[in-house]
């Protein structure tokens, strides 16, 4: 064991679940060997590690799914444990949203269906026993609220956001931010004492991550989070599971302390690492020197082998390697790569796009951001293509696209290897230039024989985006393609994406990849495409500065809500087929809210004018000539100002109120 690591020793706190000196291999790979791990009740906790390392798998073991190759899963009596899959996508589930929320309930599903058995035998029979059993199992499916599963269901499902008219509607139509509130719906029914989930936030929105932290830090029972997300991992674990080199590293804190505490322990492990690099060579040399006399041969010989068993400290220098994206270019486009004009699509009763006009221009790099729902890649589709729409799609002199899915199973063929679905793309590259390609990628020899199926979250996104590169694309549709990368590869795919000399349009959630990538921001309001030209920065402040009233005039009056409202309303209360309910409860509270809204904003107009008022007197020489006159004015002004300071503050903190009401 290198020194720096600490395993959990065994403790008599009680155990929900956890591993016991266990080992975990695929093959002849070796993903986890020798770990202990035991999680206690109401313990939050992110696992943590790079892509392909294992994450998933240990999730796997720890719900039975997989058998380990040797240890014990242990599990204390009744725990019950709900798993959030990674790849919810891939789920090919033909049932409504209704359906596969209801499957929460299977064990008052067997009941249910023994009742109907029993019912039909005693219809045929009419024997007593089975009277007798029958009532007994009635009168448990009562005791086990099994008449209104439905009702339950309906209402978390309705509390998520989808509207009632819609919960018939099958599950495979939904996006996967949508998918993934039914599978939580499910969990929230299910109630379980351990919840794992894999990376939850890759579907979401803004709004649902917020709606999903909230839900989180309430949450009674246990909860296992495996993210890259460094944001949402600070803010939702007490502890940090890595998985490093085939070990469970332990750290009892958030993702910062576990930054600087891995830091500590890489230190650590190198001088440990040079110290026993120093011992190996200084015992080699003594036994070369031994083995020349024959005398000493027998020793040379022993001090050989008591360094064969030594247990090496792995070198904390050998991170993994990089993954090396270069994005190249063929042709050079016209100016304008794609207009768009008088552009309309709808599904059913959603209107996605209503008239919208846009223009992409060479070197351009635009985010499409927004939240779930609101068609950003319904629109990419279209620009490529791949979707219908109303309206004028015009593309301009040799623009070359290359489109990477956000549903990456429409991109990847599962039952293909690596090499054969790179050997698909039609690149006309050999066998050994695509395995070099891969290469670059982290598929070394072996893998590249791997089918598409076994492959981690990380690894797919890893394959889609170098077969976006085999096709020299001088214009680039990109769907959340940070989704499952983890923070290396994103900052390298950032990197690659910075040097890239085409063009490109993408779609993300991730802030920090957006304000690293974009010099365009689009949204779609109301169906319109707005264009705001600038990074995300910039945009982030332009919408601050729409959103708080002028200080230095009396604008502040106006009646209009701050601009953020439009970026903030798409909340979880937004259906994906129609604007959800509202229910009256919060209905209610937001008009409240909203009514004392407007009331600090008078009260901050009203301040605002009283202090720009004094703050002319202040400059006006009249009135700084006359001493006493200045003192009472500056006098006033000071408290005006504190009074400016209070309201403005009251005034942002009922804002901020006003959205959350519209958000919860
Ligand atoms: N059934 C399988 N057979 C063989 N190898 C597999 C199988 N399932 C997964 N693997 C391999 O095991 C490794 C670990 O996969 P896993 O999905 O657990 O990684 P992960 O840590 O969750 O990665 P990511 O961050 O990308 O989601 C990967 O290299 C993957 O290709
Ligand atoms: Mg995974």
């Amino acid at each position: 064991m290198p020194s720096g690591t600490q395993r959990e020793c065994v403790n008599f706190a009680p155990m929900l679940a956890g591993f016991q000196n266990l080992t975990f291999e695929f093959g002849a790979r070796t993903i986890v060997a020798d770990a202990t791990w035991h999680i206690q009740p109401g313990e939050r906790i992110g696992l943590i590690g790079y892509n392909g390392t294992g994450k998933s798998t240990l999730l796997k073991v720890l719900t039975g799914e997989y058998r380990p190759s040797a240890g014990s899963v242990e599990r204390s009596r009744g725990t019950t444990i709900g798993y959030l899959h990674q790849d919810l996508l891939s789920f090919d589930i033909h049932d409504s949203i209704l359906g596969v929320a209801l499957g929460a309930f299977q064990e008052i599903h067997d009941l249910e269906a023994e009742i109907e058995a029993l019912g039909k035998e005693l219809e045929r029979t009419g024997d007593e026993q089975t009277l007798i059993a029958y009532t007994d199992k009635l009168h448990e499916l009562e005791t086990k609220g099994g008449y209104n599963i439905h009702h339950r269901t309906e209402e978390v499902l309705q509390g998520l956001g989808f509207p009632p008219t819609g919960l018939n509607r099958p599950y495979a139509e939904f996006s996967g931010g949508w998918r993934m509130r039914v599978l939580l719906a499910k969990m929230i029914l299910q109630k379980p004492d351990l919840l794992l989930l894999d990376e939850p936030t890759n579907h979401l929105d803004l709004p649902s991550i917020e709606w999903l932290e909230k839900y989180l830090s309430n949450y009674e029972g246990a909860v296992v989070i495996v993210s890259h997300d460094k944001y949402f991992l600070n803010r939702m674990v007490t502890k940090i599971v890595e998985l490093y080199q085939q070990e469970l590293h332990i750290y009892t804190g958030n993702y910062d302390f576990y930054e600087k505490e891995k830091a500590i322990r890489i230190d650590l492990q190198k001088k440990a690492f040079e110290n026993q690099q120093d011992y190996i060579r200084q015992q080699e040399r003594i036994a070369d020197r031994f083995r020349a006399k024959a005398s000493k041969a027998a020793m040379a010989q022993s001090i050989l082998k008591k360094l064969d068993k030594l247990e090496r400290i792995e070198d904390a220098n050998m991170e993994r390697p990089n993954i090396r994206i270069n994005f190249r270019v063929d042709k050079v486009p016209g100016k304008v790569l794609v207009e768009l004009n008088g552009l309309s699509k709808s599904y059913s009763e959603l209107t996605i796009l209503k008239n919208a006009k846009a223009e992409i221009e060479r070197g351009d790099k635009i985010a499409l951001i927004g939240a779930n729902g609101k068609g950003k890649t319904t629109l990419l589709r279209i620009i490529a293509g791949i979707e219908s729409y109303e309206g004028e799609r015009r593309w301009g002199h040799n623009v070359e696209d290359s489109f990477y899915a956000q549903h990456q199973l429409e991109a990847l063929n599962l039952q293909h290897t690596i090499l054969e679905e790179m050997q698909d793309c039609g690149s006309q590259m050999t066998d050994l230039e695509l395995r070099a390609l891969l290469g670059c990628f982290l598929f070394s020899g072996d893998d590249t024989d791997k089918r598409i199926r076994v492959l981690s979250g990380g690894e797919k996104a890893r394959l889609a985006l170098a077969k976006v590169i085999v096709s020299k694309a001088n214009f680039l549709l990109l769907d959340e393609p940070t989704n499952h990368l983890d923070m290396h590869s994103c900052d390298l795919l950032i990197e690659a994406l910075n040097k890239y000399e085409g063009t490109m349009i993408l779609v993300s959630h991730d802030r920090y990849f957006v304000s690293k990538t974009a010099n365009k921001i689009w949204e779609i309001v109301e169906g319109e495409i707005k264009e705001f030209k600038g990074g995300y920065e910039e945009w982030v402040q332009w919408k601050q500065r729409m959103a708080k009233p002028e200080s230095s005039s009396n604008k502040s009056k106006t009646k209009s809500a701050p601009a953020p409202a439009q970026e903030k309303k798409p909340t979880l209360q937004q259906s994906p087929s129609a604007n959800a309910p509202i229910d009256k409860e919060k209905k209610k509270e937001l008009q409240r809210v909203e009514k004392e809204f407007q009331q600090a904003e008078l009260r901050l107009s009203e301040l605002t004018t009283q202090k720009n008022k004094l703050e002319a007197d202040l400059a006006n020489p009249d009135f700084y000539s006359d001493k006493i006159k200045f003192q009472t004015i500056e006098k006033s002004y000071q408290e005006v100002s504190r009074a400016w300071e209070v309201a403005n503050r009251e005034y942002e903190r009922v804002f901020e109120r006003m959205m959350n009401a519209g958000t919860s």
